[in-house]
Parts: structure tokens; C-alpha cells; sequence
């Protein structure tokens, strides 16, 4: 029997217009409303995954590129994840959901009274993916804006505070007694006092402590940085790097030992790889879509370009295809990194076309070159991921029906055969099904 595994979906493009821009997904779904998202969360559920987990950034981005990002809404409009959850949960049992939070939206003791009441509201299925993006320090306040380190330095006093806020209720604080007709002993309430270098706050909190264990928390942070504070505080670390087992093994190991640093177990954070398989009915099928994806044509290339330029904050959608790619219109605000994804070992003498050919060109999984295959040949890589340890896997995408299907149709039922993907859910919501293997 294969190892079983923890499956997570990634709804990449947020609480935003789904598959706009995509003619195949014109299918006048209202994004706005609760109802193609409920749609998701049960497909999902009845699918065995333990999470699904909502991207946000609460930003349009710098005032100068507002336009290139919200042109094609790559970038916005977006709606707030921590609103749509209760309609999640409410279309759902067993499912988690994790809205994507930043630590400089929210004071503490707001953030730990919301959290704590959607946790009490859906049978403890609450899990909050703490980033730590600071481009959108502007709406919060007029401080200047953190660095990397310190944004995690602050997410992690934010964190300390709230669970302290959680815990300010001792065991035995909450009666509920009909004989003697008291609810709670005021005595055992702790003050939390907390001041920090970021935040200063009183409590207790006046919301009921937790029965089945506190809002599973999940980072996506990979930076060492952001992997320490997955080892301190993650119950869930959302992984993206190479599948090779050296690189699997190396990313995991580096978050054990900051688990370890912390006085914690390594089989306390779970780690799933996030992927986008593309699975096709035959392997000629898949052999197809791999031989095409090498030679894509201009309106895949323009596509390609407006997402870019969304990410990117640079507009590449009306530069000459064929020119070379002037590196120089990168403004200060793009991120080194990204540049370099983009041009890859291509160099800057390349034309743009030989970059955005690049991004379209897909690989076979069954030669590792990629996340084209069969669900036979995609449950073959979970299950050798399995083999070296993972815990599970975050597969990435629209919430759109057409995307969902065309993902789990065939896949739900080879990994369930495999024993790799759960039939039954544990009693006790996200964090007992965490735990449950
Ligand atoms: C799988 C994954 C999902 C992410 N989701 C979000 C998100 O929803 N919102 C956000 O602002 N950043 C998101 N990020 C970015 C991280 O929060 C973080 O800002 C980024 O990885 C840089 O941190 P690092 O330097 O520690 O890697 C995501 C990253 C990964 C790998």
C-alpha cells in the first residue's frame, strides 16, 4: 500500500474573476457571489482534500502600474478570502479553508476574535495562510515599509499575540454549570498584557477558547527566513521547488531543522509541494499537448505577455515580439528575481518571443520534464514523492468547474485505488485530519 498523502488545492487567482481571459471558461459565472466557489469547496470535499487555500493580496499594487494590473484582472479586482470562508463552510463538513491573511491588515486582538469565531463556526476547520508581502504597507498605515526580515519578525509577534489571545482562557474558565446557573469563571481569565515592537495590546480575548486545537496556521514563505518560521509556527508549509528527490529532500530537511530549533516535531509541519499537473486521457494525448507547447502562437504568446506584465508591473503586451528584450524598462520595484524567471539562461540579447515560448513550453511528467500526463503517470510521481517522505501535494489552479474536473476526474479515482488520497475524513476538523497520518 502507497503512502497516503495530504492533498491541498490552491486557488491561485483568488476571490477574483475567474477564468477571465480564458474564452474556454466563459461560462457566466457571477465571481462576485458565493455560489462557483461552494461548487469548488464540495467537488473538493468529495474528493478527499484536506484544504483548499484562497491567494490574496490586498493590493492593486504600485499607483503607477494600477492599470496593467487590473486591464486583464491578473492582478484585481479581489475580494477579502476571510468573508467568502463561512460560505465555504457552510457548503461543506469536513473541508478546510484557508484564507491567505497579511499580519499588517490586521491588529491582533481583532484578528484573533475573527479567526477564533470562524474556527468556533466551522467545526474547527479554519487554517490562515500568513504572508508577509509588504507592497501593500501604503493602505495600512503611513509607517515606512518593513524589509523582508522584519515583515516575518512582525508576523511572528502578531502570531505570539494572538495565541496568546487564544490561550487567555485556563482550563476550566468556561463552566456552562445550569445548577449553579454560572458560565464562567472570571478567575482563571489571563490579562495578556503584550508589548511589542510592533503591536501593544491588552486582553483577554471574549471569545470561547478552542476545543479541537487552534486555527491550523500554513506558510508559503521559501526564503530561509520564511522556512524558519514555517519550522516555528506552520502546521502546514506550502512548498515550491523542484520535484527531484535531492531538492525535496534538502526543502524538508531545512524545515525539520528549524522545527527542531523551536522545540517542535518535524511531523508537526506538514509540507505540500505545490504542482499544476495537466492531465490528459492517453499518453498521445499528453505527447500532443507537450509538441504544440513548444511552438505557441501569437495569441497564446499575448496571453502569456498579459499575465507577465501583471506580475511584473512592466507592460511586455506592446513591445515588438521579435526585438530584443530591453532589460532597462524593469523598473526598481520588480524583484531581481523575477526578471531573471523570465529570461532565464536565454540572456538579454533575446527577443521577447524566445522568453514568452519559453514560459508556454510544458514537459512530460513521465520524463520528469514537466506536469503533462496521464493520471496514471502523475499518481506514479505523488507516490515516489511519497517514497521519499512527502507529506502531500497542493495542486494549483482557477476555481473554475472546467478546471476542477478536467484535474480530478480521472486522478481522484487512481489515487484513491493507490490508497494514496483519503476515503474517510477524521472527526475533529483541519487539525485532526492533519494528523491523522
Ligand atoms: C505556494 C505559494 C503561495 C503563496 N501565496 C501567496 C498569497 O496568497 N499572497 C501573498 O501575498 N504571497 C503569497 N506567496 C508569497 C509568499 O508569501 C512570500 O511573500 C514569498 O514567497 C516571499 O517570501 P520568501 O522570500 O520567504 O519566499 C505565496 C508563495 C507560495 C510559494
Amino acid at each position: 500500500m502507497s503512502r497516503p498523502q495530504h492533498f491541498g488545492w490552491f486557488l491561485a487567482r483568488g476571490f477574483g474573476p475567474q477564468g477571465w481571459g480564458y474564452p474556454s471558461l466563459d461560462w457566466d459565472y457571477d465571481w462576485t457571489r458565493p455560489e462557483v466557489y461552494q461548487g469548488a469547496a464540495r467537488t473538493l470535499e468529495q474528493a478527499g482534500f484536506d484544504l483548499v487555500i484562497i491567494e490574496d493580496a490586498p493590493s492593486l499594487g504600485s499607483p503607477s502600474t494600477i492599470d496593467l494590473r487590473v486591464r486583464h484582472a491578473f492582478g484585481g479586482p479581489k475580494h477579502d478570502p476571510l468573508l467568502l470562508a463561512p460560505y465555504l463552510f457552510q457548503a461543506t463538513n469536513h473541508l478546510g479553508v484557508v484564507p491567505t491573511v497579511n499580519p499588517a491588515a490586521y491588529l491582533p486582538y481583532t484578528a484573533a476574535r475573527q479567526f477564533a469565531t470562524l474556527q468556533h463556526l466551522s467545526g474547527n476547520r479554519l487554517g490562515l495562510n500568513v504572508v508577509t508581502d509588504t507592497g501593500s504597507a501604503r493602505h495600512f498605515s503611513d509607517a515606512p515599509q518593513l524589509g523582508h526580515d522584519e515583515a516575518y519578525d512582525r508576523a511572528e509577534e502578531w502570531l505570539a499575540g494572538i495565541r496568546a489571545l487564544w490561550h487567555s482562557w485556563d482550563d476550566g474558565a468556561l463552566l456552562a454549570d445550569r445548577e449553579t446557573g454560572i458560565y464562567a469563571d472570571g478567575t482563571k481569565l489571563r490579562p495578556v498584557g503584550h508589548r511589542g515592537e510592533h503591536f501593544a495590546f491588552d486582553g483577554p480575548l471574549n471569545a470561547l477558547p478552542f476545543t479541537e486545537g487552534d486555527p491550523s496556521i500554513i506558510s508559503p514563505g521559501g526564503s530561509g527566513r520564511g522556512l524558519g518560521f514555517a519550522g516555528a509556527n506552520s502546521d502546514v508549509q506550502l512548498a515550491l521547488a523542484p520535484l527531484d528527490e535531492k531538492s525535496v529532500r534538502d526543502y524538508r530537511a531545512k524545515v525539520h531543522e528549524a522545527a527542531i530549533e523551536r522545540g517542535r516535531r518535524p511531523d508537526d509541519v506538514k509540507i505540500l509541494f505545490a504542482v499544476q499537473p495537466v492531465i490528459t486521457s492517453s499518453s498521445e494525448e499528453a505527447d500532443r499537448i507537450v509538441a504544440a507547447s513548444a511552438h505557441p502562437d501569437d495569441a497564446v504568446l499575448a496571453q502569456i505577455a498579459r499575465k507577465q506584465s501583471s506580475d511584473l508591473e512592466t507592460d511586455l503586451t506592446s513591445l515588438d515580439l521579435d526585438s530584443a528584450l530591453d532589460l532597462s524598462i524593469f523598473g526598481a520595484h520588480v524583484s531581481r528575481g523575477s526578471i531573471q524567471r523570465l529570461i532565464g539562461d536565454r540572456g538579454e540579447g533575446a527577443p521577447l518571443r524566445a522568453h514568452l515560448t519559453a514560459l508556454a513550453r510544458t514537459g512530460r511528467i513521465s520524463d520528469r520534464s514537466g506536469f503533462v500526463g496521464t493520471a496514471e503517470e502523475f499518481a506514479d510521481l505523488v507516490e515516489e514523492l511519497g517514497d521519499w517522505g512527502n507529506d502531500g501535494i497542493l495542486l494549483w489552479g482557477d476555481f473554475h468547474p472546467v478546471t476542477l474536473h478536467r484535474t480530478l476526474d480521472e486522478l481522484v479515482p487512481v489515487l484513491r485505488r493507490r490508497g494514496i488520497l483519503r476515503r474517510e475524513y477524521a472527526d475533529g476538523g483541519l487539525q485532526a485530519n492533519l494528523r491523522a497520518f
